[in-house]
């Protein structure tokens, strides 16, 4: 076990886990087309690590370019990052979503396959538990899903699960990420998406920064302890070494297995903004407005099954993943 192929490798969590992985003594390949990410993430791995590690801009949906990679380099497993993400687009934008997500890992699948690699990591989501179970959430509850992206992970769960029955010698580990925030503690990886943020943490930092006037709460009559959505952030370094614990898992365990990787506790919207006031030293201004359509209540997981599974659980504090977002943040204020 040595050449790990990561694709969507120079995205938020791509990026991160290459280092994790490099500090584990993999090698690493990236591929990406760069439709969500910069091609700087792969000289800022470097910078962190002192490694170097190959990049191919390659589009997951074209195969004789991902032949070309596993031509090029005896791949010995595959973490599949490569995806679009925004929940909202994904509404407008359907056949993109599923054209995009489906077919490019079918594709990674297939290549998979000719070339006898059978080891594969996949990036689910909390969002498969839907909106109809309870909290905490854990791996054996029904899956189902609101929006478009939501069911790509729902599918891709269901064709891994197939592709591993079909094929025993083959590992698949769907890793249900919680809410991953933070940033590499260098402040040289981070997360920086286009445009105004969807999601709270990259917002919350926006206005710090001064870019954006304040945050809009959405809701404060929710029934939570403090009225605001509660969810489980992660810090994103913590779920990168899932990922390596997943790897040395997966290695030794045939068949389709879906981990949780949280930390198993909620924190409100208020709770977020309260320590990012702390992580920045500037109050940080709130506005209270309607809920947001789609959006439930609580979300935590369950983290039985990765301390079993994977001997892996979180190290990192809601404190420490502001600190390290603020880090990030104001070292690149433009992003990578
Ligand atoms: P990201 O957008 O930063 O990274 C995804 C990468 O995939 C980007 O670099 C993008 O350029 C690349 N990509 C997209 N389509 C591609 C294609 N056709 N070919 C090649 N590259 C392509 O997102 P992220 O936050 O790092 O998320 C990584 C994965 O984790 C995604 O699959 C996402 O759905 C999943 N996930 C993310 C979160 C989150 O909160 N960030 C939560 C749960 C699951
Ligand atoms: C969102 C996605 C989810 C995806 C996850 C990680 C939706 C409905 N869900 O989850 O599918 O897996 O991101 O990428 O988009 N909030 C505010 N003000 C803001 C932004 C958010 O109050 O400006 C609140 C939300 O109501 C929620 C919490 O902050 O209670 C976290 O929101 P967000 O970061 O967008 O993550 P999720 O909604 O959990």
């Amino acid at each position: 076990m040595g050449k790990i192929l990561v694709t969507g490798g120079t995205g938020f969590i791509g990026s991160h886990t290459c280092v994790a992985l490099i500090n584990a003594g993999y090698q690493v390949v990236v591929m990406d087309n760069l439709c969500n990410s910069k091609v700087e993430a792969i000289a800022r791995i470097e910078m962190i690590t002192g490694k170097h590690l190959r990049f191919y801009r390659t589009d997951m949906r074209d195969k004789n370019g991902i032949r070309q990679i596993f031509e090029d380099n005896k791949i010995d497993a595959v973490i599949h990052f490569a995806g679009l993400k925004a929940v909202g687009e994904s509404v407008e934008k359907p056949l993109e979503y599923y054209e995009n997500n489906i077919s490019g890992t079918l594709t990674v699948l297939e290549v998979m396959r000719e070339f006898q690699c059978s080891i594969l990591i996949f990036s689910s989501s909390a969002t498969v538990y839907g909106s109809h179970n309870v909290v905490p959430y854990q791996e054996d509850m029904s899956t189902s899903a609101t929006n478009p992206y939501g069911y790509t992970k729902v599918m891709i769960e269901q064709i891994l699960r197939d592709v591993c029955l079909a094929q025993p010698k083959c590992s698949a580990v769907a890793l249900r990420y919680f809410n991953p925030i933070g940033a590499h503690e260098s402040g040289l990886l981070g997360e920086n998406p286009n445009g105004i943020p969807n999601n709270l943490v990259p917002y919350v930092a926006q206005v710090a920064m001064g870019k954006l006037d304040c945050v809009r709460v959405f809701g404060n009559d929710y029934g939570t302890p403090d009225g605001t959505g509660v969810r489980d952030y992660i810090h994103v370094m913590d779920l990168a070494v899932g990922h390596v614990a997943a790897l040395a898992y997966a290695v030794n365990h045939p068949g389709f297995e879906a981990i949780n990787l949280g930390t198993g506790k909620g924190s409100s919207v208020l709770d977020v903004v309260h320590a990012y006031e702390k992580a920045c030293g500037k109050k940080i201004p709130v506005k209270f407005v309607d809920r947001r359509a789609g959006d439930i209540a609580t979300s935590y997981a369950d983290v039985t099954k990765a301390k079993e599974l994977l001997g892996w659980e979180t190290v990192y504090d809601l404190e420490k993943m502001c600190a390290d977002s603020w880090k990030f943040t104001l070292q690149n204020p433009n992003g990578l």
